[in-house]
């Protein structure tokens, strides 16, 4: 098929299923009938839990686009919060959670170094961890002592977002982090420091031409990070888009810089997803933490999910103090999802990974894919997205993109539970104490 017509007839499908994902997400992510929670019943794997998941919800700066939970940093809340965090994870560890890998996310995990460190040394001297990942913004490497964090943290996950200094001065991130070249002079010391380095840019800004992100690409392999995470501005579905929306470009102008990030990248870099790449010859166990795995999440504004149970912190920062000064969980609510939303995660999850294996797919779920996934597989088909190869079927470059979408409204659908779930803490904040 002509590019032209072919590019047209992606643009219908991805516009098509983007209001899909919108109402599907509406739907199944609501947390109208999410439940309080209550974890002393709770019953303790003997397997270990894949991921810890650790929030720190404190930033220096608020950047636009960004809806993760966090607030501008002060000092003695963030103080008290380090504390209750620690006792949060004694309290887990007491009661018999074992966990493969750690993830400290934010927020500015490095916000209070020493308290980081110190909650890092409680985890390994209590219980043994393959793997500490944290994320943390660039300015971290000039002002803080990152050496200080060698030999504890394993994969550090660095945001820069675009080597633009528009860009950085649009998004409010360039005054307190710094022009593009200086921050790429201290992810180039933090490259130095630590196992794997995550870089993460974004693309999908209003005026991004195809030749700004090929720069972007330029300038972040001449850093040589092990992993570069790139995927568009998201918007999500609720308050945060008006906000970040100011910020973004035409949406059918995202395929032709998705290819340029691919063809960008090729010569030296493996794409594990269409979000995630990793340097040729690295060794990838180091991943992002929403591959899909059981997560325990704890810390204020944390998600955790066990098979259909997807539970949820307090996210209001004092009210998770206090429930931990009085002993209770910083977890409050459970919401249940069902088995379809969980195979759709999965659906996507092999389609940005390239191939979907038949027989691999039903020893796991009992279905094949034909059942688990009939109007899924014949709308991916007809756009072009899939092509069958003997049982299985294997991702077009289309198919790449089709996944990249399906995974910034999966982000999407996270922004939104968020924002329902600042609104049910604050709502039952009495309630719960
Ligand atoms: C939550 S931040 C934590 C890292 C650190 N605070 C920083 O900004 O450098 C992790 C990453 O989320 C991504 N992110 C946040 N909001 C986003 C949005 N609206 N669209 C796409 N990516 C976003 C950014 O790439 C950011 O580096
Ligand atoms: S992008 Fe990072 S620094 Fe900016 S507000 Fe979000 S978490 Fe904070």
């Amino acid at each position: 098929m002509n590019s032209f017509f072919a590019d047209n007839k992606l643009y219908i499908a991805t516009d098509s299923l983007d209001w899909v994902m919108n109402k599907a997400i509406s739907q199944s992510l609501s947390l109208s009938t999410a439940m309080p929670l209550n974890t002393h019943n709770d019953h303790v794997p003997e397997k270990p839990i894949e991921t810890l998941y650790i929030h720190i919800p404190f930033c220096h700066t608020l950047c636009r686009f960004c809806s993760f939970h966090k607030v501008k940093f002060n000092h003695d809340l963030a103080m008290q919060y380090f504390q209750s965090l620690k006792q949060e994870i004694t309290h887990v560890l007491q009661q018999g959670y074992r966990f493969n890998r750690v993830y400290i996310g934010g927020g500015t995990t490095t916000i209070l170094e020493d308290e980081l460190i110190k909650l890092i040394e409680q985890i390994k001297s209590t219980t043994h961890i393959r793997e500490v990942s944290c994320e943390s913004d660039p300015i971290y490497f000039a002002e803080g002592n990152p050496q200080r964090l060698v030999g504890l943290v394993d994969r550090m996950s660095i945001g820069v977002q675009s080597f633009n200094d528009q860009v950085l001065k649009n998004t409010g991130r360039y005054e307190k982090f710094g022009s593009a070249a200086q921050q790429a002079e201290y992810i180039l010391q933090a490259n130095q420091l630590f196992p794997t380095v995550n870089m993460d840019l974004m693309y999908g800004f209003k005026n991004q031409t195809i030749d700004d992100v090929a720069y972007d690409i330029e300038i972040a392999k001449s850093i040589n990070p092990a992993q570069i995470t790139t995927y568009p501005l998201t918007l999500g579905i609720g308050k945060n888009r008006k906000k970040a929306g100011v910020l973004a470009g035409n949406p059918h102008q995202l395929w032709p810089l998705f290819q340029q990030v691919k063809s960008s990248l090729a010569d030296h870099y493996h794409q594990e997803y269409p979000w995630t790449f990793s340097r040729i010859q690295q060794a990838t166990d180091n991943k992002y933490v929403l591959d899909g795995e059981d997560c325990f999440g704890v810390g204020s504004g944390a998600f955790g999910r066990f098979g259909n149970q997807f539970r949820i912190s307090s996210f209001n920062i004092e009210q998770y103090i206090e429930l931990i000064n009085r002993h209770n969980s910083g977890t409050t609510h459970y919401k249940m999802i069902d088995d379809k939303a969980l195979m759709q995660h999965q659906l996507m999850i092999m389609m940005g990974h390239g191939y979907l294996n038949n027989h691999a797919f039903k020893q796991h779920t009992g279905k094949s894919l034909w059942q688990a996934f009939p109007l899924e597989l014949s709308f991916l088909i007809s756009i072009g997205a899939l092509t069958k190869q003997g049982q299985d079927y294997r991702t077009t470059e289309h198919g790449e993109f089709v996944a990249l979408k399906m995974f910034t409204g999966f982000l999407s659908g996270m922004d939104w539970l968020r924002e329902q779930a600042r609104e049910i803490n604050s709502d039952q904040y009495a309630i719960t104490l």
